[in-house]
Parts: structure tokens; C-alpha cells; sequence
């Protein structure tokens, strides 16, 4: 059987332009999600940014231009309310066709320590608002015949670090369910890819970077001789967001300098 046609692609940088294109950002009002939302914006896309703290949104609206940005108020770990949240995230610049799930929490404690609640607590942000955030905005990518999810995974998708047992069960988990989601929607359009960052600092890494010699190691540990700044991340989220990531899909994309293979 002969492949269907394919539209040829935009030329040059044309291929990484999200005009016309709007995401919705979990854990925007922070960090790697804050970072994320703006270079969204700046590759000429809409963004619609979800986390709990409504002044820090308020104020990323406020840098990006309400022409341009918007928020919900979302606790993603709220299962339930997601329905909800997708209805308001909707309502600025209507359906999101790509979604960005960057909102994550941690419980730094050896394995003998973690408690049933810590875990649970983990799994609901890290493991299931990835799919159930993003199977809010499904029918709309579906029937468009294009959508882009992009999920964030991290070295423990693949590597062991210490404190970590509920962190790293989630984020290996994010390779699998990454991969399924990929299978799933794939003849309905929509790609599904795992940034995996190594290590950049934010709120949800300040322990680590207060530990001098730890994040010292970790820089090390990189071919390059140092940690990130979450500008690194930019080009390969723009790539998985726009027609230049196109045949691209299933994918753990490490952007970490080396340190997971090294
Ligand atoms: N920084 C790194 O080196 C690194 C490396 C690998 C992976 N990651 C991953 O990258 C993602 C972002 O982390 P970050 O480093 O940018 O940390 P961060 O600065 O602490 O940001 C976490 C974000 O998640 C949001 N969030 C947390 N729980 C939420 C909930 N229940 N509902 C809605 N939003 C929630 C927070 O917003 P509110 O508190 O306002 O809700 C915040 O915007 C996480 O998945 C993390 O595991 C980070």
C-alpha cells in the first residue's frame, strides 16, 4: 500500500512558528513551567497557564500580555476538578492542541520511610494529572486531526538518585504511559513526547542546590561541566510543540548535558 500524501513541511525556521497554535501549561507558575510558558509565547503560540498560586499567574499574564496569556487556578492533583479546569482553560483562546504537563511535586525520604499518603500524593500530580489533564483537550485534538502533548520525565525515568522512590516510580512511569498515550492518539494526530531535564535550578531543587558539593557532583557529572538553565530546554520543547516535531513521537528526549550518559 502506497504511504498518504504528506504535506510539506515549513520552510526553515517556519516549521518551529506556534502562531495559531495555543497550549495549555500545567505548573506555570513556576520554574521549568513559568520558563516554558514564555518561550510558547515568545515561538508566537498562545498559553493558557495552570497551577494553584493565582498571584504568580496573575503576574505572568501580566509579562506576557493578555492578548497572548491567560490562567486557570488548578490543583491538577484534584482529579475530579479537571473537567472543570478544562472548561475555563478553554473559554480564552479556545481549544488547546498542545498540552504541557510540567506540574510536579516531590517527597525527598528514604524508601523505608515513605508513607502510603506521600506516595499517593506523588502519583496524583506526576502520574495521573499527565493523562487526565490532557485527555480533557482529547476530542478537540482528535477532531482537529493534530495535537501535541508533551509530559516531563527526568534522569530517575532512567536512573536511580537518593530520596527518591515516589519521584522515580512517577517519572518511569511517564516513559510508559508517554509511550501508550503516543500509541493511542497517534492515528488521531497527536504526537506524545517526555522532555527529560538533568538538573536546573528551581523551587522543587533548592535542596539540592543547597548542598554545595551535591550540585557541584551533579555539574560534573555532565559532558559540559555544568547544571541548566531552563532556556536549555527551550529548542527541544519548540521542536515537539510545532510542525518541525512532527514525526516524532513516544520519545524520552533527555536534555541533560550528558548526565545520563555518561
Ligand atoms: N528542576 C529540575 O531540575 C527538574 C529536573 C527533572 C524534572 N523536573 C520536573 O519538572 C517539573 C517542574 O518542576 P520545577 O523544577 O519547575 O519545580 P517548581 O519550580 O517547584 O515548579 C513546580 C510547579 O508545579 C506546580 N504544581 C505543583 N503541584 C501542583 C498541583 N497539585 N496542581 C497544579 N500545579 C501544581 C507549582 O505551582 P503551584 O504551587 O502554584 O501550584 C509549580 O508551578 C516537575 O515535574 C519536576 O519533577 C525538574
Amino acid at each position: 500500500m502506497a504511504d498518504a500524501p504528506v504535506a510539506s513541511l515549513p520552510k526553515g525556521l517556519a516549521a518551529f512558528d506556534l502562531a495559531g497554535h495555543v497550549a495549555l501549561v500545567t505548573g506555570a507558575s513556576s520554574g521549568i513551567g513559568r520558563s516554558f510558558a514564555r518561550a510558547i509565547v515568545d515561538a508566537g503560540g498562545k498559553v493558557v497557564m495552570a497551577a494553584r498560586r493565582e498571584e504568580r499567574l496573575q503576574e505572568m499574564v501580566g509579562e506576557l500580555g493578555a492578548e497572548n496569556a491567560a490562567y486557570v487556578v488548578a490543583d491538577v492533583g484534584d482529579l475530579d476538578s479537571l473537567p472543570a479546569m478544562a472548561a475555563a482553560a478553554r473559554k480564552p483562546f479556545g481549544d488547546p492542541d498542545i498540552v504541557v504537563n510540567v506540574a510536579g511535586n516531590t517527597v525527598r525520604k528514604a524508601a523505608e520511610d515513605l508513607s502510603p499518603a506521600e506516595f499517593l500524593a506523588v502519583i496524583q500530580v506526576q502520574l495521573m494529572a499527565p493523562l487526565h489533564v490532557a485527555q480533557q483537550f482529547h476530542p478537540a485534538m482528535k477532531a482537529k486531526g493534530w495535537g501535541r502533548i508533551i509530559n516531563i520525565g527526568s534522569i530517575t525515568t532512567s536512573h536511580a538518585l537518593p530520596g527518591t522512590t515516589a519521584y522515580a516510580a512517577c517519572k518511569s512511569g511517564v516513559a510508559g504511559l508517554t509511550r501508550a498515550m503516543a500509541k493511542d492518539w497517534g492515528p488521531d494526530g497527536i504526537t506524545a513526547n517526555a522532555i527529560c531535564p538533568g538538573f536546573f535550578p528551581t523551587e522543587l531543587t533548592q535542596p539540592v542546590v543547597n548542598d554545595a558539593k551535591r550540585w557541584q557532583n551533579n555539574a560534573d557529572r555532565t559532558f559540559l561541566g555544568r547544571n541548566g538553565v531552563t532556556e536549555d530546554m527551550h529548542g527541544a520543547l519548540i521542536m515537539l510543540c510545532s510542525e518541525a516535531g512532527r514525526y516524532m513521537s513516544g520519545q524520552m528526549i533527555y536534555v541533560d548535558a550528558g548526565f545520563t550518559a555518561n
